[in-house]
C-alpha cells in the first residue's frame, strides 16, 4: 500500500482550521493530517478534539520532525522560523503567506538550491494558469489587479498608520491605494497575498499594478485581474465570500490549499 504523506498545519486560524476540517472529513487518498501547531496552543487543541482520527498537537519542531509536508497558515511573521526548520529537516512546505516571498526572494532560491519542495496555492483568485502561461512565453505587456474589500477586511493594515483614515467610517467606496504590488504588500501585508501570487507568476512586484478599494457596500472580497499582451487580453473577476473567522481571508484560500494537498496525494503536483 502507498504510504500516506503526513501533513502538519502551522497556524490553526481561519485557513488552518478550514483546511484541517476538510482533511478530516474528506480523508483524501495519499495524505493524512498528522499534526497541528499554533502559538495559541489551546486553539490547536480545540481544533484537534473535533478531528477523527485526532492529529497530535505539537510544537513547530515536533510538527517538522513527525510530518512530511508542513502547511504554513500562521502569517508572514512565522515564516523565518518555519522556513529554517523545514529546510534543515528537508520537509516540503505549502506556504499561504505568499507575500513574504516578495520581500525575501532569497527564500525561493534556497528551496531551489537545496531541492526542497515548496508549494504555493492559487489562493483567492482565478486566472493564474493563463497568467503563468503568458508569462512563460514572454507575452505580457501589462498586469493590473484591483482588490475590493469591505472596510473590516482592510482595517489594521500598516497603511492606515500613515494615512490616519479610518476605513470603518467610510460611507461609500474609496480607492485608497494605487501603486506597485511591492508597495501594496508592504502596506497591506495580510490582505495582498493574491497580489504577491500574481506578481510572482507574472511580471514581478514592480511592474504589477495594484489598486485597493475599501467598499462599505460590499460583503465580498473581489479581485479583478486584467492582463494584456501580444497574446490578447483576459480579465478575471473573483467574488470571494470572506471566512467567518477572519474577514481579511477568503474561503477560497483554504480550498486552494486543499486542492494542492489532494494533487500531491495523487502524485499530480510537484514543487511550485
Ligand atoms: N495565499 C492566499 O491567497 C492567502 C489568502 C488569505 C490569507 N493568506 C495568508 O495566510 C495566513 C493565514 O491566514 P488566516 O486568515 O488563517 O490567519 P488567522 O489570523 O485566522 O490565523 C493565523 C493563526 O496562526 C497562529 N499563529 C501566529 N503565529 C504563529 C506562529 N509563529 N506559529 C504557529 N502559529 C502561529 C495564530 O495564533 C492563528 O491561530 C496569513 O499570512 C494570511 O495573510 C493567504
Amino acid at each position: 500500500m502507498q504510504k500516506r504523506l503526513k501533513i502538519g498545519i502551522i497556524g490553526c486560524g481561519a485557513i488552518g482550521g478550514q483546511l484541517a476540517k476538510a482533511l478530516s472529513q474528506k480523508r483524501p487518498a495519499g495524505v493524512r493530517l498528522a499534526a497541528l501547531t499554533d502559538v495559541e496552543a489551546d486553539r490547536a487543541r480545540r481544533l484537534a478534539r473535533r478531528m477523527r482520527p485526532r492529529p497530535a498537537v505539537v510544537s513547530l519542531a515536533g510538527a517538522v520532525k513527525t510530518c512530511d509536508l508542513l502547511v504554513e497558515a500562521a502569517g508572514a511573521q512565522a515564516l523565518p522560523d518555519v522556513i529554517a526548520a523545514v529546510l534543515r529537516a528537508r520537509k516540503q512546505l505549502l506556504c499561504l503567506s505568499v507575500g513574504a516571498f516578495i520581500k525575501h526572494p532569497e527564500w525561493l532560491e534556497l528551496f531551489c538550491r537545496r531541492g526542497v519542495g515548496l508549494h504555493f496555492p492559487s489562493g483567492a483568485i482565478t486566472g493564474l494558469d493563463s497568467l503563468k502561461a503568458a508569462s512563460a512565453a514572454g507575452l505580457i505587456h501589462r498586469v493590473r489587479l484591483e482588490t475590493r474589500k469591505p472596510p473590516a477586511g482592510l482595517a489594521g493594515a500598516p497603511f492606515f498608520r500613515r494615512s490616519k483614515m479610518d476605513p470603518m467610517n467610510l460611507k461609500k467606496p474609496l480607492r485608497i491605494f494605487s501603486g506597485s504590488a511591492r508597495q501594496a504588500i508592504r502596506l497591506f501585508p495580510a490582505n495582498v497575498n493574491v497580489a504577491a501570487a500574481v506578481a510572482l507568476l507574472g511580471i514581478g512586484p514592480d511592474r504589477t499594478r495594484v489598486d485597493i478599494v475599501a467598499d462599505p457596500k460590499t460583503r465580498r472580497n473581489t479581485h479583478t485581474l486584467e492582463v494584456t499582451g501580444s497574446f490578447g487580453r483576459f480579465v478575471t473577476v473573483t467574488e470571494n465570500v470572506p471566512s467567518a473567522e477572519n474577514p481579511k481571508t477568503s474561503m477560497l484560500a483554504a480550498a486552494s490549499a486543499l486542492a494542492v494537498l489532494l494533487a500531491i496525494g495523487q502524485g499530480n503536483h510537484r514543487g511550485t
